[in-house]
């Protein structure tokens, strides 16, 4: 399907970032089919929506009469058969190869034959997920970054079927929505994930070894490098055990010890300090709700 025939799309999955991938689509024109299996998670991404949008109009970046707009192109859905009039579909469950491949065989057998189905993994091989389903030619990675409506960046990957024409229309899709597409082969943790996992699993081992505190090393990249946040302030914002489930992924695709996850994330995460989610991580966010 040619990008400017592409009017409806389907986003499975209303969480973190099913929402702000609902969000942009809808922001641009598009009507959405949100689909999550329980009301609740589509109650909850509706009034994420929601307020994410009326922070935009408060700021000046959408005017306040599109708002009822927009807010109208969201169809949320809990039957799966809705996505049949999708022109478009992307992928946003959670990141478990097991579950994506009973969504991604569950989309494939509900959508149209020729619509091309997008995965927002952060780590699984796109080629891997592309096998489970009919169209291997007709599926890409489409990988935006948190939070969505504010990030331009999304990796746009190429399974080894993907061809040509499926690559350009989620090109031209990308930049509809307004965002900054780059063109990126399969390959574990693509280009985002394989060079910034490294980076924080780097500054992890400084603070295990005692050479700085997670404040110093913050400070040294923030200061020294014009990083906008510190790898340590970073990975508690993406969550800790979602960072050593990539490093995982990392290693084990590489089998490359450069890769291997600091223990001290390891012991972080087995105690439960996955970053700002928990309310610990290198910070304590549950003593001033700050974030140091
Ligand atoms: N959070 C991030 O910073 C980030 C960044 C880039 C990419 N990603 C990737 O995006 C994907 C989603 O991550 P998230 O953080 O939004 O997860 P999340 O847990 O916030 O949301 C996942 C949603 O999927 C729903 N879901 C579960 N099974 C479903 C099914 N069968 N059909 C439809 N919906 C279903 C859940 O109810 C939940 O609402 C993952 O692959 C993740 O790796 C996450």
């Amino acid at each position: 399907m040619a990008p400017a025939e592409i009017h409806k799309v389907a986003v499975l999955g209303a969480g973190t970032m099913g929402n702000g991938i609902a969000h942009v689509f809808a922001r641009s024109g598009f009507q959405v089919i949100l689909r999550d299996v329980e009301q609740r998670f589509l109650d909850r991404a509706i009034a994420t929506i929601t307020a994410n949008l009326d922070r935009e109009i408060k700021k000046g970046k959408v005017p306040e009469s599109d708002r009822a707009l927009i807010l109208g192109r969201l169809l949320p859905a809990t039957d799966l058969a809705a996505i049949a009039a999708a022109d478009f579909c992307v992928e946003a469950v959670p990141e478990s190869a097991e579950l994506k491949t009973r969504v991604l065989k569950e989309a494939d057998g509900a959508l149209r034959p020729g619509i091309v189905l997008a995965t927002n993994t952060s780590s699984i091989s796109i080629t891997q997920l592309a096998a489970v389903t009919s169209r291997p030619d007709r599926f890409v990675g489409m990988h935006f970054m948190n939070p969505v409506p504010v990030m331009t960046l999304v990796e746009v990957i190429r399974g080894l079927a993907t061809t040509d024409e499926t690559f350009q229309t989620t090109m031209a899709l990308c930049e509809r929505l307004g965002k900054k597409p780059v063109a990126v082969n399969d390959s574990p943790g693509f280009v985002s994930n394989r060079v910034l996992m490294p980076l924080i699993n780097e500054a992890i081992f400084t603070v295990m070894e005692g050479v700085a505190t997670p404040e110093a090393v913050d400070a040294v990249m923030k200061g020294g490098m014009n990083h906008p946040m510190g790898p340590l302030e970073l990975a508690d914002f993406i969550g800790l055990d979602v960072c050593l489930d990539i490093l995982e992924v990392l290693y084990k695709g590489f089998g490359d010890p450069k890769y291997r996850a600091c223990p001290l994330l390891r012991k972080y995460v087995a105690a439960g300090w996955l970053g700002k989610k928990s309310g610990r991580g290198f910070y304590n966010y549950a003593a001033s709700g700050a974030g140091k």
